[in-house]
């Protein structure tokens, strides 16, 4: 049986590991240890070692001390923060959510937790997205996007939703959904795009002297619109082959060769490089390189801080990790004027994500929060949990069995809780 896994309560009790690495993108691709789990202990450029044995002794078992570590270290200390207000849902009834009364503290950190079932995600992916979103936007695109979204737009056919009074929401002026959907249908997108920094790479080409001297403004060096794109691929840089008897396939353009741009478009050059290989630049490269174009360095200086320096500016939206889109997102509003009124959701954000990226993920949550905004994450990974300032536990069991809330409190307070089923595995992670 082979798994492929970020929980190390698993990996310790495989009987042989293949560790892959050392780090992400052009940085890894190496099997670094295949053998028996003990074995890693002496592989030092692991990034996983650390996690698996996290006293360097290589005992297998230390009793969630690793997960205290990030619950402390996780980029602040361990000091709790308190609400700045409340956000109050009364009544609310959907799938086994019945009647329900839920307060959000707001400007700290909330974790939900409860078995499978028991109602987290109807809770706060639906009803608080639904419900927030329609006060705060009501005439934003949330109808588009449930309907360019299937599973959205099938929850909101099947299940009704019913919902007495809210209060708390004049505190808040921005509901931001973070998931690991991608963050384009299209290889149109990327981080460049997504993040806007290529606004700014597209200003400097057209303010050089040779896009002047030729006419050149910045949508010539755009790939989505026509004038300095290859039009043989439409900026794509690939085709479409068709085979006969076989599934179609995609060739690098014959035409630019991949670069998406036409010859006189790539004969402009800032700072030594044509546009085209600006966009082959990875994260920490364009870093340097772009370092006098404020507006591209601070997004470039974020995407940096959450661990994607490896990433190629072009890389397309449609071959970026779930994890990476996440981190893409967080990064975006990361960079944006810190405002401090936004509500994050977040449905369980580490899935996928190895030790080391949660904790980078969850560094990225509490500047948030230390931004005066609030954050609200459903989420199964005790460290996570431990770490936040306020938990609200569903359950008692999933189903019909569900849709209560069993425990609300610091982590402390529910750990303590003795009709809570997460209250004996958030206990063993805060050691008590
Ligand atoms: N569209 C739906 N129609 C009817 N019932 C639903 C629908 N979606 C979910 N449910 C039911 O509502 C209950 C709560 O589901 P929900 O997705 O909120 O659980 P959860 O706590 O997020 O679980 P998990 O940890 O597995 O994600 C479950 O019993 C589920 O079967
Ligand atoms: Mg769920
Ligand atoms: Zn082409």
């Amino acid at each position: 049986m082979f798994v492929v896994e970020h929980n190390m309560d698993i990996v310790r009790r495989a009987d042989w590991l293949v560790d892959v690495g050392p780090r992400a993108g052009e940085g890894g691709g190496e099997v670094l240890y295949s053998g028996p789990v003990a074995g890693l202990a002496g592989v030092d450029e692991s990034v996983t070692r650390p996690f698996l044995f996290p006293d360097g002794s290589g005992a297998a078992d230390d009793g969630g001390a690793h997960l205290r570590g990030l619950a402390g270290d996780g980029g602040r200390s361990t000091t709790r923060r308190d609400a700045a207000g409340w956000l109050e849902l009364r009544d609310i009834s959907r799938h086994n959510l019945r009647d329900l009364d839920a307060d959000f503290p707001l400007g700290v950190l909330t974790a939900v937790t409860g078995v499978s079932g028991s109602g987290k995600s109807t809770l706060v992916s639906q009803v608080l997205a639904e419900v927030v979103g329609a006060r705060l936007h009501p005439e934003a695109d949330t109808t588009a996007q449930a309907k360019d979204d299937p599973e959205t737009a099938e929850a909101e056919v099947a299940a009704p939703l019913s919902v007495g009074p809210v209060s708390g929401l004049d505190q808040l002026d921005r509901l931001v959904k973070v998931d690991q959907k991608p963050i384009g249908r299209t290889p149109r997108s990327n981080l460049a795009t997504y993040t806007g920094l290529f606004d700014a790479v597209r200003k400097e080409f057209a303010a050089t002297d040779e896009a002047r001297a030729r006419g050149f403004g910045a949508g010539r060096f755009s790939f989505n619109v026509a004038g300095g794109r290859c039009e043989t691929c439409q900026g794509e840089g690939f085709v479409a082959v068709e085979l006969l008897f076989l599934p179609g396939s995609y060739g690098p353009c014959p035409e630019c060769h991949g670069s998406r741009y036409n010859p006189e478009t790539l004969e402009v050059t800032y700072r030594g490089k044509n546009v085209a290989e600006v966009l082959g630049m990875t994260v920490n490269a364009a870093a340097e390189f772009l370092d006098a174009v404020p507006a591209a360095a601070r997004s470039l200086q974020t995407l940096r801080e959450v661990g994607l320096g490896y990433l190629r500016l072009g890389q397309p939206a449609t071959e970026l990790s779930g994890g990476e889109a996440q981190r893409i997102k967080l990064a975006t509003e990361l960079q944006r004027a810190q405002r401090g009124h936004s509500l994050y959701l977040l449905d369980e954000p580490t899935t996928g994500l190895h030790p080391a990226d949660v904790e980078l993920l969850m560094a990225q949550l509490h500047r948030l929060v230390d931004a005066g905004n609030t954050v609200i994450v459903v989420e199964h990974e005790m460290d996570v949990v431990a770490a936040a300032d306020w938990v609200i536990d569903l359950g008692p069991a999933g189903g019909d069995a569900g849709g209560k809330i069993i425990a609300v409190g610091t982590p402390a307070a529910v750990a303590r809780s003795k009709k809570s089923r997460t209250a004996p595995y958030l206990a063993a992670v805060l050691g008590g």
